[in-house]
């Protein structure tokens, strides 16, 4: 092989160069090492601009060795790269591992994702006001996420819910639920009243993800449906359930607004619990904070579910779980509820 011919330098060069590769011990130390012998102003790169001070009858055997030298060192890196790789990956695996196996006793293994606390939570708080708790789908019918809650189609709050539709049946037909209100009507749907129920479950909404917004993200709704229900067993319901969730410090109020299933409406909120009503920045300095809708069932919604509303009446309401979990521990960015990363989940 004419790489045999020496080349001056070349021969110790490759040989420090090949132990040196050799040894590395990190895939950054070897992209160092890369760079200092095989880089475009490295040392061998050096060598070849020498090649022109030699006699003409040297310079091809000499170029040809540089090139061999070049060609031997870079299947050195390449195999030194491929088992560091695999040192450094299970390395990183080692790091990550999480033993499922070990039982410490007395040790808490495992918990709830935080969502589902806070939604636990939340039932708890109403069974123990007599309230029970029900579910529905979460791909639902245009019927019961819109019609039946007296938004037909071409109202405009359908453009505030911004729908994922599902390819199924006919044309928008068929979706993910955008709020946990069409269980109110699946629920009257399937029994008399009186109702007293609470309805927890995951909606949709083609959000993009941001600190304030998820795509999916979790409700809890509630509906009373009785003789005789006035706004005044609302007020005083959501003001029950927030001293009985949040504590005495914190109370609600009701301040006016406007939803198509329910009338009058309501947005109710309750005491900035990180201020507790002083004024912060949570809640620009208003010391309330926006937790939810709620209202008295429309009549148009009784007459869709075929409830008599000469003789019943009733009360509904709506918020986010993930929300109040945010607002409640200052949660600056939404989105870790869906990493499932354990260095935030551990601290609930
Ligand atoms: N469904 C509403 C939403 O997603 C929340 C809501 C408002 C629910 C008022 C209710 C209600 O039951 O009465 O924004």
């Amino acid at each position: 092989m004419t790489s045999e011919v020496s080349y001056e330098g070349l021969p110790e060069l490759e040989e420090e160069a090949t132990g040196r590769l050799r040894a590395a011990g990190t895939l950054d130390d070897l992209a160092q090492l890369e760079g200092e012998f095989l880089g475009r102003s490295g040392r061998l790169a050096d060598l070849q601009k020498g090649l022109g001070r030699l006699p003409a009858d040297q310079r091809k055997d000499a170029g040809l060795a540089l090139n061999a030298v070049r060609a031997r060192l870079r299947e050195v890196l390449d195999e030194t790269g491929t088992i560091l790789e695999a040192t450094e990956r299970s390395r990183r695996l080692e790091l990550d591992r999480l033993d499922l196996t070990e039982v410490l006793p007395g040790r808490q293994q495992g918990r709830h994702h935080p969502v589902t606390q806070t939604r636990d939570r939340l039932e708890d708080t109403f069974i123990g006001m007599g309230y029970a708790v029900a579910e529905g789908p979460e791909v639902e019918t245009d019927w019961h996420n819109f019609e039946a809650l007296n938004i037909p189609p071409a109202h405009p709050a359908r453009a505030s819910h911004d729908t994922l539709y599902l390819d199924w049946g006919e044309p928008e037909s068929t979706l993910v639920r955008t709020h946990t209100s069409p269980v109110q009507i699946r629920l009257m749907q399937s029994q008399p009243p009186p109702i007293y129920a609470v309805m927890p479950g995951r909606v949709y909404r083609k959000d993009t993800p941001d600190p304030r917004h998820i795509p999916g993200f979790s409700q809890i709704e509630g509906l009373v449906v009785d003789r005789g229900i006035t706004f005044a067993d609302l007020a005083g319901t959501i003001e029950t359930f927030t001293h009985a969730y949040f504590g005495p410090g914190i109370n609600s109020r009701l301040r006016p607004s406007y939803f198509p299933f329910t009338e009058p409406s309501a947005e109710f909120e309750i005491t900035c619990p990180i201020c507790t009503g002083t004024g912060c920045r949570t809640c620009s300095d208003t010391g309330w904070l926006e937790l939810g809708g709620c209202g008295m069932v429309h009549p148009n919604v009784f007459s869709a579910v075929g409830i008599d509303s000469e003789e019943w009446s009733g009360f509904a309401f709506g918020f986010g779980i993930d929300r109040l979990l945010q607002v409640f521990h200052a949660i600056p960015d939404m989105r870790v509820l869906l990493d499932n990363d354990l260095r935030f989940l551990s601290q609930f």
